[in-house]
């Protein structure tokens, strides 16, 4: 029989933590105990591993000696304080949060463009890259090895789910309150999210950028694996529910054709085309990324204001290949390592 793996989810109950359990159900990894975790709160609650039931353990409480890989999602802090502790008791880490993402003895993994960096983890955590910064870069790993990429102009379009329950509450609450005609105060966000957008993601820092923006930066050099590349991004909150969307700019080194760039992003691992140039032929979070695991691209034209750059509209499943996805496709090749 081969191995199967105890794996425990850290922020089993949150948005992504619910959707790492039901995409390890669904592809059939080689789970022989699965743990859910998360706080006090909710220890004793139940939640779903396909068809069975999980009972939720308080991650205080519970001794990490045993786990084969444990996958992250309850916030940087909690991170920071758990993971050590269990890739000290001998498990595989896979965290989704920022707070190892930029250290320099962790990878950054996007299972379709650095697969290799999985095996290179001294410190047993292995980073989940930023759900803006994954889906970018499955489309634009590919234009990188053929035609070098030498700046990323981006500005994107981020759902409510990217902040968790609380947010796709929040989106929920306020349009209910709206179309009621009562007041819409904001909680979770910055400003009403209902019927608005948002300029402004995680915190500002010194240069005026935000945290999420400056995650772009850094994320797309390290994955890349080139501190060469530039990148100019803006990040936007709007009212969606789920699928992040980007408007990119992609300068490159040597000269690439718009016909180029389909071609060779049709044969992509990971993503799906949708660009027929006509009414709906182009991909939305809700008419086809919500729900999915490609990361779509459409909109392809060569920027006539330069000579060597082409615009994408990138469309994905933020909880999906943006976090829960990517952390058990990494997980799959932990795996595979035997
Ligand atoms: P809980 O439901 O018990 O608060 P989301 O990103 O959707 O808000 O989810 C965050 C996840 O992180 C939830 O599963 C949440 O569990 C978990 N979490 C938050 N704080 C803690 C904590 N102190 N210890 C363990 N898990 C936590």
């Amino acid at each position: 029989m081969s191995r199967q793996f105890k794996v425990a989810v850290v922020g089993a109950t949150g948005a992504v933590g619910e959707v790492m359990l039901s995409i390890l159900a669904e592809r059939k990894f080689p789970v022989g105990e699965i743990v859910a975790l998360a706080s006090e709160r909710s220890a004793g609650e139940y939640v779903k591993f396909g068809d069975d039931e999980v009972m939720v353990r308080d991650l205080a409480t519970f001794d990490p000696a045993g786990v084969d890989i444990a996958l992250f999602s309850a916030g940087g802090s909690i991170s920071k304080e758990y993971a050590p502790k269990f890739a000290a008791a001998g498990a595989v880490v896979i965290d989704n949060s920022s707070a190892f993402r930029y250290d320099d003895d962790v990878p950054l993994v996007v299972s379709e463009v650095n697969p290799d960096q999985v095996r290179n983890r001294p410190r047993g955590i292995i980073a989940n890259p930023n759900c803006s910064t994954m889906q970018m870069l499955v489309a634009l790993g590919p234009i990188h090895r053929k035609a070098g990429i030498e700046r990323i102009n981006v500005a994107t379009y981020q759902s409510v789910s990217g902040a968790g329950r609380s947010g796709l509450e929040e989106l929920g609450r306020q349009t209910a309150a709206l179309l009621n005609f009562q007041e819409a105060a904001p909680e979770r966000f910055q400003a009403q999210i209902a019927f608005n957008l948002i300029p402004h993601i995680d915190d500002f820092q010194d240069n005026g950028f935000t945290k999420e923006e400056m995650k772009l930066v850094w994320e797309t050099r390290k994955i890349l694996g080139d501190d060469r590349i530039q990148v100019n991004p803006t990040a936007v909150r709007v009212p969606v529910f789920y699928g992040h969307s980007e408007a990119v700019n992609v300068e490159t080194r040597e000269k690439i054709s718009a016909e180029a760039v389909r071609a060779l992003l049709e044969t992509a691992p990971g993503v799906e085309v949708v660009d027929e140039r006509k009414p709906g032929g182009y991909p939305t979070p809700v008419t086809h990324a919500s729900g999915r695991d490609p990361v779509y691209v459409g909109r392809i034209r060569e920027d006539f204001s330069h000579p060597r750059a082409v615009n994408l509209w990138i469309v994905s499943d933020n909880i999906r290949k943006g976090a829960a996805l990517n952390a058990v496709q990494i997980a799959e090749l932990v795996a595979a390592e035997g």
